[in-house]
């Protein structure tokens, strides 16, 4: 099956909506925003987990993969959400956190009581609690060994000490990972989403890391091709729509992971391009991003995947990442078109993170009291033993923090942005009052809008979908730019990346499809898209 058409919406959903006035989105708060999803166009929802977990990284710590956890709602709720998405056309994908369980799952509770089956679907390593078995760093900072007393044993977790790594290497931990896709895939769902995937294949031998944080030993690991196969054969679910979460990738394993002759996964989500800001590499240390990097990932993974037969998932914003229009533009409409813009005429399936679609921007937070997330105040807290001031990590919060897409979803200018009638989880930003759905669904120029008619477009021309894609203008480092060819069409995409006016090449013969081009000795304006047509 071919996803080039599709577009996916991004659902976080304790920030969507609340609608039993506790402070918490949850599952009737997505069913009663279906019609919104359906005027904005999409296809399918991915939503973020919603089951029983003690919620140390908002869900991605799962304690039971078949139930809801009652903060968000009941399975009835669940089943009920399938099927009116199902009557306006949108398919559902939920998450599957398969990396890791939470250490309240019952797997994980019975290896501590010292079941030796149980013990054999984690990674626990005999040892003394004054040395880990390897220097590996975990992901939320610290090492990713955690020693248990009683067992003598160390356990891995690549993520939070309440995120146990699971064996992949015992057949009986693939049985049930299986046994847990057939399960949703009964429940009508029509795809899934896997988290950090590529990390689940572990090396054979654990040895200290003295290049780095011991990721070069597990990321796209030894097994993971074959894992995946066979997770996705015997599951049932080849063909439906699969995406999957690939941390510090490489292209030729993204080939592979989504080649459909592979018949592993359908789409990859990569995130080089957004590391371009990252000082050094170090997400911690802030500098303006890159716009010649970024030009130079955009048209390596897209050229390289196209020449090749993989699939992108082409995305700026998801729960972990802050906002877009914040951190590559001004925060201002014109900006989030241009960004939107860069994504939608790529080649690959486009993924809107809520909120992108209204241009919602990064919190602005300026107290460590606002932030909610377990990486943020862990980091925090290492920024200050390293030597930063309060005033550096909150800085480098406000631009870096996961909590700038986890605020309320800004349904209207009511208090608390129409998210509740209580005081949310996490506060929104002052913007509310401006930037919201209310105010964006009937005005022609709004971001919602041209969302929408992006959506329109990739379904209209077939160009957008499955032309060639080429990167053009190599020298200007201040505009992303690429032509789409197919037969006899072409398309060109220019984006300003800057806040002044820049000089693009000449394109004759071409007319105007999307953008402010006319009038304009080609130049486009600050942090401005045009798209041309032959
Ligand atoms: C990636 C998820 O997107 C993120 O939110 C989570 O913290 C980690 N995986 C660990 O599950």
């Amino acid at each position: 099956m071919d996803f080039s058409d599709k577009v996916v919406y991004q659902i976080y959903p304790k920030s969507f909506s609340d609608s039993n006035g506790d402070g918490l989105g949850d599952i009737r708060g997505i069913i009663n925003h279906l019609d919104y999803l359906k005027t904005l166009g999409v296809d399918y929802i991915w939503s973020t987990p919603f089951f029983v977990s003690p919620m140390n990284d908002n869900g991605y710590d799962i304690a039971d993969y078949r139930a809801i956890d009652p903060r968000f709602g009941t399975m009835a709720d669940v089943e009920e959400l399938i099927a009116e998405a199902d009557k306006r056309g949108i398919g559902l994908m939920f998450d599957m956190v398969f990396n890791h369980t939470s250490t309240e799952h019952e797997w994980f509770q019975r290896a501590l009581k010292g079941e030796q089956k149980y013990i054999d679907y984690y990674i626990f390593k005999d040892g003394t609690p004054d040395k880990p078995p390897t220097n590996w760093e975990s992901k939320f900072g610290g090492n990713a060994w955690e020693y248990v007393p009683h067992l003598g044993k160390w356990y891995l977790h690549l993520y939070d000490v309440t995120q146990a790594d699971l064996n992949w290497e015992n057949p009986e931990v693939r049985a049930e990972l299986k046994d847990i896709l057939r399960f949703w895939k009964s429940k009508g769902l029509k795809g899934f989403r896997f988290d950090v995937i590529n990390v689940i294949s572990k090396p054979a031998e654990f040895v200290d890391d003295d290049q780095g944080d011991g990721r070069r030993f597990y990321t796209d690991g030894r097994h993971v091709h074959e894992f995946l196969k066979e997770l996705v054969a015997d599951s049932g679910i080849d063909g439906m729509i699969t995406v999957g979460e690939m941390s510090s990738t490489s292209l030729d394993n993204c080939i592979r992971y989504t080649n459909p002759n592979e018949h592993e996964l359908s789409m990859a989500f990569s995130f080089h391009h957004l590391k371009v800001d990252y000082k050094d590499g170090q997400k911690w240390e802030l500098m303006p991003p890159d716009i010649a990097a970024l030009k130079k990932l955009f048209a390596t993974w897209q050229e390289g995947m196209a020449a090749a037969g993989g699939w992108n998932a082409v995305f700026w914003c998801n729960h972990d990442q802050p906002r877009a229009v914040s951190r590559f533009g001004d925060g201002q409409s014109t900006a989030a078109k241009m960004l939107a813009t860069a994504i939608h005429f790529m080649r690959g399936t486009p993924y809107i993170y809520q909120g992108e679609e209204l241009g919602m921007t990064n919190a602005g937070y300026t107290s460590i009291e606002q932030y909610r997330d377990v990486e943020s105040l862990n980091y925090y807290n290492i920024m200050l033993k390293n030597g930063k001031t309060v005033e550096q990590a909150l800085e480098t919060l406000a631009a870096r923090s996961r909590d700038n897409s986890r605020t309320p979803m800004q349904w209207s200018a009511d208090k608390y942005a129409g998210f509740s009638t209580v005081e949310p989880w996490i506060i929104p930003p002052d913007n509310y009052t401006s930037i919201n759905a209310q105010n964006e669904v009937d005005a022609p120029d709004s971001v919602f809008n041209y969302y929408r008619q992006l959506i329109k477009l990739r379904k209209a021309l077939k160009i957008i979908a499955d032309g060639d894609i080429k990167f053009i203008e190599p020298n200007n480092n201040d505009v992303l730019a690429y032509e789409r060819t197919l037969g006899d069409e072409k398309l060109i995409v220019l984006c300003n990346f800057r806040e002044h006016n820049v000089k693009v090449d000449a394109y004759d013969g071409f007319e105007k499809l999307l953008g402010n081009y006319d009038g304009l000795e080609r130049e486009l304006r600050p942090f401005e898209a045009v798209v041309l047509k032959k």
